[in-house]
């Protein structure tokens, strides 16, 4: 017997995707560089499923049925290049080479257009939900060709997670297009844990309470708008206690946020596209400067001043119901950030999908994201509701739904931004998104004077309200003449 796909490289996410392909009737073929992992996982899970082990690259490509189709789990960069070539090598036209790994979608592109020119397909895949979405259903994001979704859709959608009772798999556009997606995906889930943990800061900092008192406020949002998979794990994770000490385990972490290039990658690309993905980048630079360790001490030594916290929290300190007033705010302030965060995110999609001549259906995307993936979230309904209807062109912030929800809770976003403030406790997502929310509902901007002083020192043009053309004022003349620039 032939095998219908192929996994390449049996570390974590390649064996879990493997056993899930395996648990859903696929024959999986299955190589790893060294030979001890594919082992492993035949001696400990070869009884779940059809496998077929294969010793070389040769041995597997040859144990594959046409149009042969493999999905590689190997590391991001060099790693993926040589796995490509040396399957690419030994296969032939019309076989399906898939990467599954959290690829650069620039080099996605590239990939795809050198293993097109050989009359193979590359689909750039991108895979969310960690470990266990590999296992039990993930969520994915596969770019590449038509024809290589047709052979690639069914198997995909065999082991993909289900939400409302479809697959969390769609076809997201050609070549780069899915793992475009993904990283847009990764820079959104950057931006959710920055917001749950701006407001984990607040409550525990601003009211003094207890991480397992604060794990009781997440789980309790969890049943609300909030509901999602990040929000849930929250209270999880700050319920936690350590074994060693019995100590809270967040206490015993140390605040050093990793990262491993996902979240840079969007704001990035949000820079050369000109979109503002103020939250996305807020999160990004926050992990960023909690990395500074040697940075953080020198502030330390220095005392840099601060206001007292106790003074600008007094007035929610008061009473219960003053507590629990301000616990609302910060919830309110999460989701209108929240909010804010995913409007810039597909508006990234978008204009990603422009630049690079890619037709895809936001819509989808948000479907896709209700299940299996790492951002999952009940709100991701409305989402594709609002994507679905046209209302929502230019910004989710338009649609009905978002636009009320925002509204309902600015003022409670407003006042937590200001005790914020006040209180000297950092909320850079919070804050920013604010920024970007009054920014775009602001009827003139700055951005006038910002051309003045542009025109005056570099005679860079400008436009005027009432006239077109683009003009510059001889600033030096006296009654400073305006001239029309061609
Ligand atoms: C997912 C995740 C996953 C990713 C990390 C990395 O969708 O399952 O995005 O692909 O490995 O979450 O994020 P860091 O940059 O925080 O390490």
């Amino acid at each position: 017997e032939q095998a219908n796909i192929g996994v390449v490289g049996l570390a974590a996410m390649g064996a879990s995707l493997s056993r899930n392909l395996a648990h859903h009737g696929n024959t999986v073929a299955v190589y790893n560089r060294h030979y001890s992992r594919t082992e492993a996982l035949i001696a400990e899970h070869g009884s779940e499923g059809a496998f077929i082990p294969a010793k070389t690259v040769e041995e597997f490509v040859s144990s594959l049925a046409k149009p042969r189709t493999a999905i590689i789990m190997v590391k991001a960069g060099a790693p993926t290049d040589a796995v490509i070539n040396e399957l690419a090598d030994a296969m032939e036209p019309g076989d399906i080479i898939v990467d599954g790994g959290n690829a650069y979608f620039e080099d996605t592109i590239r990939r795809e257009k050198d293993i097109r020119a050989r009359g193979l397909h590359f689909v750039g895949c991108g895979i969310s939900g960690g470990e266990e979405g590999a296992l039990k259903g993930p969520s994915m994001m596969p770019g590449g060709t038509d024809e290589s979704w047709k052979t690639l859709g069914p198997i995909l959608k065999s082991i993909a997670a289900v939400a409302e009772g479809e697959p969390c798999v769609t076809h997201i556009g050609t070549d780069g297009a899915g793992h475009f997606v993904k990283m847009v995906h990764n820079g959104i889930e950057y931006a959710d844990m920055q917001v749950i943990a701006e407001s984990y800061d607040l409550l525990r900092r601003g009211l003094g309470m207890e991480p397992s008192e604060i794990a009781e406020v997440f789980a309790e949002w969890n049943k609300g708008d909030l509901n999602s998979y990040l929000i849930e794990i929250t209270a999880e994770v700050l319920g936690h206690k350590d074994a060693k000490t019995g100590k809270p385990f967040v206490d015993i972490v140390v605040d050093q946020a990793g990262m491993k290039g996902t979240g840079t990658w969007t704001v990035q690309t949000a820079l050369s596209l000109g979109t503002p993905v103020t939250g996305i980048g807020e999160a990004v630079f926050a992990r960023g400067l909690s990395s500074e360790a040697a940075l953080r001490d020198e502030a330390a030594s220095k005392g840099l001043e601060g206001p007292d916290p106790e003074g600008a929290f007094a007035e929610a300190l008061k009473d219960d119901e003053s507590r629990k007033a301000f616990i609302e705010d910060v919830r309110q302030a999460l989701y209108a950030s929240k909010i804010v965060a995913y409007a810039q995110g597909f508006n990234e999609i978008e204009k990603g999908a422009k630049q690079y001549g890619w037709d895809i259906d936001l819509g989808a995307v948000a479907r896709i994201w209700r299940g299996g993936c790492i951002i999952r979230a009940k709100f991701l309904n409305r989402i594709s509701d609002a994507y679905d209807s046209s209302e929502t062109f230019g910004s989710l912030l338009f649609d009905p739904f978002f636009k009320d929800a925002v509204a309902k809770a600015q003022t409670s976003w407003r006042r937590v931004v200001s005790k914020a403030a006040e209180a000297g406790v950092p909320v850079p997502m919070f804050s920013s998104s604010l920024a970007y929310y009054d920014g775009l509902r602001s009827k003139r901007l700055p951005a006038a004077l910002i051309q003045g002083q542009r025109d005056l020192f570099g005679a860079h043009t400008y436009f005027r309200v009432d006239e077109s053309g683009a003009f510059h004022t001889l600033w030096a003349e006296p009654g400073q003449k305006e001239i029309e620039q061609g």
